[in-house]
């Protein structure tokens, strides 16, 4: 496994592999990597010839500067994992080496990146489409993975893709669950053991709420889903949106879409945590 981090390098080194007509797979990461990741490598190792993770802190997506700066950082333990995994190379820019100048393209999503993320992190979908389609530009990949718990990102990045006609396909990963049903994320290592069971309580709501569709409105869903969460002490949820799984606008009937996520952000303390699930 090569760890690279500079462009120019990493493209001397594809080519050479493009010349001998190898696909190409990329998983873009932020590094604080876990068995989520893990998912993504996986299955990206089995469908191309060579694998690059690329490991890197964005800074342009990041609208809180605490967040920015408490972002786990574990360079060494990450490379140590992807080596077992069998990655081929890992991409670790530093920031001048991805922004040499300021990126001041502005991105125009439309009502994707209005809502939820969109609407409580201003800012943040640009930056990750700013990163993206850098890290796109950089490798060239064939195929590039996405985690499902990042759904709003997905929608994001293959509108991008398609604004940009950037030749590449995106492949959505399925979510990877604690065995109590916790999303994992790299946030997940700043919660104690406690806190860590309390926020169980985020996915265990949600797959109620699923079992309470036949019954329920989408109005009363949402609220059951909300006060559920509320009700313990340390969670407070930010926004809970049952929506339509392509144009991610919300939603009033089960009848409104044949694809219908509900999303949600939820403060745990001070760490802020996200999931989704699909009704249908
Ligand atoms: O999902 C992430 O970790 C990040 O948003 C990504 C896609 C690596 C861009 O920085």
């Amino acid at each position: 496994m090569e760890i690279i981090k500079s462009i120019a390098l990493l493209d001397d080194v594809l080519n050479a592999f493009r010349n001998e007509s190898k696909s190409i797979g990329l998983v873009p990461t932020m590094g604080a990597l876990h068995e989520g990741h893990a998912a993504l490598v996986k299955r990206c190792v089995a469908e191309n010839d060579i694998t690059v993770v690329s490991v890197f802190v964005n800074p342009t997506q990041f609208n809180n500067p605490d967040d920015l700066r408490l972002y786990p950082r574990t360079l060494e333990a990450d490379c140590a994992l992807l080596e077992k995994l069998d990655v081929d190379i890992v991409f670790a820019p530093d920031v001048d080496e991805m922004y040499p100048e300021p990126d001041t393209r502005v991105f125009d999503f439309g009502m994707l990146d209005k809502v939820m993320e969109g609407r409580f992190r201003p800012g943040h979908f640009n930056g990750v489409a700013q990163i993206v389609s850098k890290l796109f530009y950089a490798v060239k990949p064939d195929k590039a993975y996405f985690g499902e718990k990042d759904f709003q990102q997905l929608a994001i990045v293959r509108e991008m893709v398609k604004q940009l006609q950037i030749p590449v396909e995106i492949i959505a990963v399925p979510i990877v669950r604690e065995q109590s049903g916790l999303a994992l994320s790299s946030r997940n290592m700043r919660l104690t053991e406690q806190q860590r069971e309390t926020a169980s309580e985020i996915f265990k709501t949600l797959a109620r709420s699923a079992d309470l569709l036949e019954k329920q409105s989408v109005e009363d869903t949402k609220k059951f889903v909300v006060n559920s969460i509320n009700n313990h002490e340390a969670l407070s949820v930010e926004y809970f949106e049952i929506v339509d799984g392509d144009t991610l606008q919300s939603i009033t009937d089960w009848d409104d879409s044949p694809c219908i996520v509900g999303c949600i952000a939820v403060f745990c303390e001070d760490v802020r945590l996200i999931d989704n699930i699909r009704y249908k």
